[in-house]
């Protein structure tokens, strides 16, 4: 799909659909929307009069133009509310009206800008969120269904965006591009969680991190069991050890042109298959359970963008891939392993894994001493309840860091809420025979029992851990694309290290 912004008159535009807009409560509408209406002869005026329309948030109006203007068809799309209008606001109606186009079998689609006008919104920010949006919504993972593979002849193949003031052109292409460049990280990301986890295995996310290292220029290091052990991973082997399919240790390092100030490390959980292991999960809480290597997904997909992006600070990126297996070789409750920096874990809970992994990508990386550590980690049913599929679970061991991890995320759509850590929580995971246990007290292990076992293993460096365990899978579409797994983190961790870092 090709986007692009022109500087011509929207009444004269060649295309299949011509989208305007339209804020709840105006009869009498202005702009582009209004220069329509007088090519069409005051025909959206007299749909709205007889109040077929009424341009509430996301909701569109399709005519048939029969020839009077050369677009085939004008789609206005709600804006909602003037009063609440803000960039969300243009993401739903962008989404909406793309969504509308599509149904419609456009295949090229002219747009005004939605915001930019009376909305009064930024020509970049706006191109940027269309540059998102327009890839975003309308993705769909198809590999694997033999019929209903949605033709090319279906798809948008251009879209237009027709902008009045000639000064704005250049800021709008720029945020274009940029949005762009992060919705295809974002897709890759839901597409390696859409993957089932026969395909996606350990070896597949390290090859898929190579190519990603390969095509931006990175520099890359895969371990296997081997290596792992002669660094004395004892942890995040013990996971590994009950699958057949062989752990895969993946560092990706991105090192700025010229000076940096920072070095930044980003950590993903990449358990390919969540079983439970022996503490084997019900059925139903095992169907989705391909997505608990959405962590690895974003921090890999987030190393795409480099060569695009090139962010001011070094960044390395690190995923601990294993599946979470029952076998005669699997970790037992009660186990005790020893992780890298030669604490030792009591493991009572074998499906609490996620952080017993994290342990020893943490340890490895406080060995290069990064100046803060970013996890994101599908860790805890217990943050679902918390916040369900809307907001992620921000833990600290420093507020500030914390604050701007949180604006960033909030920015760019990805919604981030903040829990505490509290020293109670610190005492619940000590050991009767060893240094610490992987669960917490006895059915209320919660969100932040995962976030303080992680924190004994990042050794005060400033850390945010990102608890994605909701959002990273919603059963019912939104703005941003269909159910399934979204690729939630992609957004928020490219706006942290180019924005806030
Ligand atoms: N991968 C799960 C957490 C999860 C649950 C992710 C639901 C996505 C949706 C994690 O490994 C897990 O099983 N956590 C346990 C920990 C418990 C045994 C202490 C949980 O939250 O129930
Ligand atoms: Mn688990
Ligand atoms: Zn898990």
């Amino acid at each position: 799909m090709k986007i692009e912004v022109k500087n011509q008159n929207l009444e004269n535009s060649k295309c299949d659909a011509l989208i305007v807009n339209l804020f709840e409560g105006i009869t009498n509408p202005g702009g582009g929307t209004g220069s329509v209406d007088e090519a069409l002869d005051g025909l959206i005026k007299r749909i709205i009069k007889e109040e077929e329309f009424k341009g509430s948030l996301g909701s569109n109006l399709v005519i048939r133009t029969n020839g009077a203007i050369p677009a085939k068809k004008v789609i206005v799309v709600g804006l909602g509310k003037k009063e609440k209008f803000d960039i969300s606001s243009a993401r739903k109606a962008m989404s909406a009206s793309l969504r509308c186009a599509k149904r419609e079998k456009a295949k090229t689609v002219c747009t005004i800008l939605h915001g930019a006008g009376t909305g009064g919104l930024e020509a970049n920010e706006l191109g940027q969120a269309i540059g998102e949006i327009s890839h975003l919504a309308l993705h769909s993972f198809d590999k694997y269904k033999s019929k209903e593979k949605d033709s090319p002849k279906n798809e948008i193949q251009t879209i237009i965006i027709i902008e009045a003031d000639k000064k704005k052109v250049k800021a709008i292409e720029t945020g274009v591009k940029r949005g762009s460049t992060i919705a295809k990280a974002q897709i890759l990301a839901r597409d390696l969680v859409s993957e089932p986890a026969l395909a996606a295995t350990p070896t597949m996310l390290a090859n898929v991190a190579r190519q990603v290292a390969k095509e931006n220029n990175l520099k890359i290091k895969v371990l296997d069991r081997a290596d792992c052990l002669k660094l004395g991973m004892g942890a995040y082997l013990s996971i590994a050890q009950g699958s057949e399919e062989p752990p895969k240790f993946i560092e990706i390092k991105y090192t700025p042109k010229g000076k940096h100030k920072k070095h930044i490390a980003i950590i993903g959980k990449g358990v390919t298959f969540d079983s439970g292991g022996l503490s084997l999960k019900p059925a139903g809480s095992m169907e989705t359970m391909k997505d608990d290597m959405s962590g690895a997904a974003a921090v890999i997909a987030t190393m795409s963008t480099m060569k695009e992006i090139q962010p001011k600070v070094a960044i390395t990126m690190i995923v601990a891939a294993t599946e979470n297996m029952p076998s005669g070789t699997a970790i037992r409750p009660g186990d005790v392993v020893r992780a890298m920096n030669g604490k030792t874990i009591e493991i009572l809970n074998t499906d609490a894994e996620g952080r017993v992994t994290l342990a020893d990508a943490a340890c490895y990386v406080v060995k290069q001493k990064p100046d803060e550590i970013i996890d994101l980690a599908t860790l805890t049913g217990a943050c679902v309840v918390a916040l369900g599929d809307t907001a992620c679970g921000v833990m600290t061991n420093n507020q500030a860091f914390a604050e701007k991890v949180i604006k960033a995320g909030n920015e760019t759509g990805e919604r981030m809420w903040q829990l505490p850590l509290f020293d109670e929580d610190r005492e619940k995971i000590k050991s009767d025979i060893a240094d610490m246990i992987n669960t917490g007290s006895k059915g209320k292990s919660g969100a932040q029992n995962g976030a303080v076992f992680i924190e004994q293993y990042v050794n005060d460096i400033p850390w945010v851990h990102i608890d994605i365990a909701g959002p990273s899978w919603i059963d019912k579409e939104n703005e941003w694309g269909a159910k399934g797994p979204t690729g939630v983190g992609v957004r928020t961790l490219i706006n942290y290290l180019t924005n806030y870092a």
